[in-house]
């Protein structure tokens, strides 16, 4: 495991997006693994930016990303396909049809196993970037009695909908199920890179990378990770 500490979230999310751009660099036909929340939008405003200035080429590109709300269609603003339309693939030249975020007006069964199956298509991610839950989730893995293996259905902890709730008009209007890539399938990416910045986060965190390693906690799963680079303030 690599810990890189930054000052501030602007720091962090520049070097986040410099791994990124790097992987890219390395690997112009890279599987990425996204990620939605507020973290990311820093390091995803960045790679805009190196796209802006010649430095970066998305147009051999994949994406996966890691979860989707149940019940929200594309075009919903609070859905997380529309967030990354608008927060990078808008904004560069990446081709839509190599983005993909699980369908969210699909039923559990149909939509989670067509995701599984386009992620085997993909021949497994190179870099799966992720954020932190306040209580140590990843993806929509909220805490449970056994880690997830494939994408699947998850009903959202209530500290997860009060904490995502920023998001939407009302705390009544977050979906309470998602869909969201398993445990297991984050774990097969090649490269992991874990951001988390804030004092909010600083609990979890500590819980993830030096804590028991347990369903619980289902970040602290990655410390078995063979490459993982965490991102922190
Ligand atoms: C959501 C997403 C996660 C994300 C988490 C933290 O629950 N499904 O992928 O890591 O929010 O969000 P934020 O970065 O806004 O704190």
């Amino acid at each position: 495991m690599r810990v890189y500490c930054a000052k501030n979230y602007k720091e962090a999310s520049t070097l986040a997006a410099d791994l990124i751009a790097a992987q890219i660099l390395l690997k112009p036909d890279s599987v990425l693994g996204l990620a939605t929340g507020s973290t990311p939008i820093g390091a995803y405003q960045r790679l805009i930016a190196k796209y802006e200035a010649g430095e970066l080429d998305f147009s051999q590109v994949k994406t996966m990303n890691l979860d989707e709300y149940r019940g929200l269609d594309g075009e919903n603003p609070n859905g997380y396909r529309y967030f990354m339309n608008h927060q990078l693939f808008d904004h560069v030249n990446i081709k839509k049809e190599n983005t993909n975020v699980p369908d969210g007006k699909k039923d559990p069964t149909q939509a989670c196993g067509e995701y599984d199956a386009k992620l085997e298509r993909t021949g497994g991610i190179d870099l799966q970037l992720l954020g932190l839950g306040h209580n140590g989730h990843i993806g929509f893995n909220e805490p449970a009695e056994e880690f997830s293996k494939t994408t699947h259905c998850v009903d959202l902890s209530e500290s997860t909908i009060e904490a995502n709730a920023r998001f939407f008009d009302s705390e009544d209007e977050v979906p309470r199920q998602a869909y969201t890539m398993g445990i297991k399938n984050i774990m097969t990416a090649k490269k992991i890179l874990l951001v988390a910045t804030g004092e909010a986060k600083a609990d979890a965190l500590y819980k993830s990378l030096y804590g028991p390693i347990t369903p619980n906690v289902p970040a602290s799963i990655l410390q078995l990770h063979p490459d993982l680079t965490v991102v922190a303030d």
